[in-house]
């Protein structure tokens, strides 16, 4: 894509979409100007020199925001690097997203996470990064949340792991309303989940897989909502997977408590079922759960009881992750599929999953325009220019070996999904064209 003289990106065109975002849909044109939207008219003509991006028959909206990304850097570079991951964040719709901490070393200071940064500084997406809560996420003593909130962390988590001691929590939950950022929660307490590999239940029983109990999560949900209720303090719960999850935070809200929660696609598409070949590809944390949970993540993401779907991309390479199911770690591929499995699997209007993957996570990340930030925000003349391109109607097939991730740990090679992402739009550049990376 040809760059304009000035060093910012060439004027383009984005033609005969209808745009969505969360001030409603119209039928418009989008022109966008050193980086930013200059106008939204029905019919707008393409300035000589132009770029034009047809967009017949799909929707222009707002970039998608992902809550929770590991990238995998420093430390796991055969895995995923910050700019192997955002190309296919750009891939997925995606123009900015949040890396999760536990890399190795640890984001647990302010060298580790400035690492980051700089080298988010020149890839297809916005990186965001979110520190861990303590050092080493080992739960034992508080990180610098002060220095790390001052080098723009907004989101700090111990994520992979739940931050076991109640009273750690609590005074996290105390320097983070001081500080202004948000704690966000992996809810798993060790003792519960022990050694346990998948859900534990009738199909744990059956395969004779170690079981982990939804208890394991939802004692910890339960825990942090009493947390924020006395400390007046905001909590993120990230990747809840049970019925009982969902309904603790539908209670907290209707209490007027700052909760927020995210699901991850694989928790709406997929069962603990699924784990009966003792395939690794299935293993995950929070593990696969029965249909009846299934049904809960999908409820809570319709009525607003779960504010946003995150990936939860977790890239594993093959070397790493093809053992027998016990010793295999879990996580799987998230960012090129995600939107599709919302789309495919979710019974939503498509503004409902657009507000869940863009708008609504952009606030809780502190990345939308109210915060300061650029993404989320209404496509709109003076606006940033960090836009998806969606044909919502198109079927594909996802095919691992064309994954712009370092790595293949997706289950859903194979599956045959509607809504594709035709185009990204990054600070103006188009990174993603014709369903192709450009950088
Ligand atoms: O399945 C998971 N994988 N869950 C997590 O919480 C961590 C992640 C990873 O980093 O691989």
């Amino acid at each position: 894509m040809s760059d304009s003289t000035d060093g910012l990106p060439a004027t383009v065109l984005i033609r005969g979409g209808t745009v969505v975002d969360r001030d409603g849909e119209r039928r418009a044109d989008v022109l966008i100007e050193s980086g930013r939207v200059a106008a939204v008219d029905g019919d707008l003509t393409a300035p000589r020199g132009a770029t034009v991006l047809e967009a017949g028959g799909c929707v222009v909206a707002p970039g998608l925001v992902d809550l929770h990304t590991h990238l995998r850097q420093p430390g796991r570079e055969e895995s995923e690097t910050v700019e192997s991951g955002a190309r296919a964040a750009s891939l997925g719709g995606f123009t900015a997203v949040v890396a999760m901490p536990n890399t190795e070393p640890a984001l647990d200071s302010a060298e580790a996470v400035r690492h980051v940064l700089q080298l988010g500084a020149g890839v297809s997406a916005e990186v965001a990064v979110a520190a861990a809560i303590t050092v080493g996420r080992a739960g034992e003593r508080l990180a610098p949340m002060a220095e790390l909130a001052g080098l723009g962390v907004r989101l700090f988590t111990d994520d992979g792991a739940g931050v076991q001691s109640a009273g750690l929590m609590r005074r996290a939950f105390e320097y983070a309303t001081d500080l202004g950022v948000i704690l966000a929660q992996h809810c798993e307490d060790s003792s519960l989940a022990a050694a346990g590999a998948m859900h534990e239940g009738a199909w744990s029983s059956r395969l004779g897989i170690p079981g982990m109990p939804s208890a394991a999560e939802e004692v910890m949900v339960a825990r942090d909502i009493a947390l924020a209720r006395t400390t007046g303090g905001r909590i993120h719960f990230l990747h809840l997977s049970t019925a009982g999850s969902v309904e603790l935070v539908g209670r907290a809200k209707r209490e007027g408590l700052a909760v927020t929660a995210e699901a991850a696609p694989h928790h709406f598409s997929l069962t603990d079922g699924c784990v009966a070949g003792y395939d690794p590809l299935f293993k995950v944390n929070p593990p696969l759960r029965p249909a009846d949970d299934v049904a809960a993540v999908k409820a809570g993401l319709a009525d607003g009881t779960i504010d946003a779907i995150a990936t939860d991309h977790a890239p594993h390479a093959p070397e790493l992750k093809d053992l027998p199911f016990d010793q295999a770690p879990p996580g799987m591929l998230g960012l090129e599929t995600a939107l599709a499995l919302a789309i495919t699997e979710l019974d939503l209007p498509l503004a409902t999953v657009l507000g869940l993957l863009s708008w609504q996570p952009a606030a809780i990340a502190g990345l939308d325009p109210a915060s300061g930030g650029e993404h989320g925000g209404p496509v709109a003349a003076g606006s940033a220019a960090n836009l998806c391109v969606i044909d919502p109607t198109a079927t594909w097939t996802v095919d691992l070996s064309r994954l712009a991730s370092r790595s293949r740990n997706s289950p859903y090679g194979g599956r045959t999904l509607t809504g594709q992402v035709r185009h990204t739009l990054f600070r103006g550049e188009p990174v993603v064209v014709d369903g192709e990376a450009r950088r």
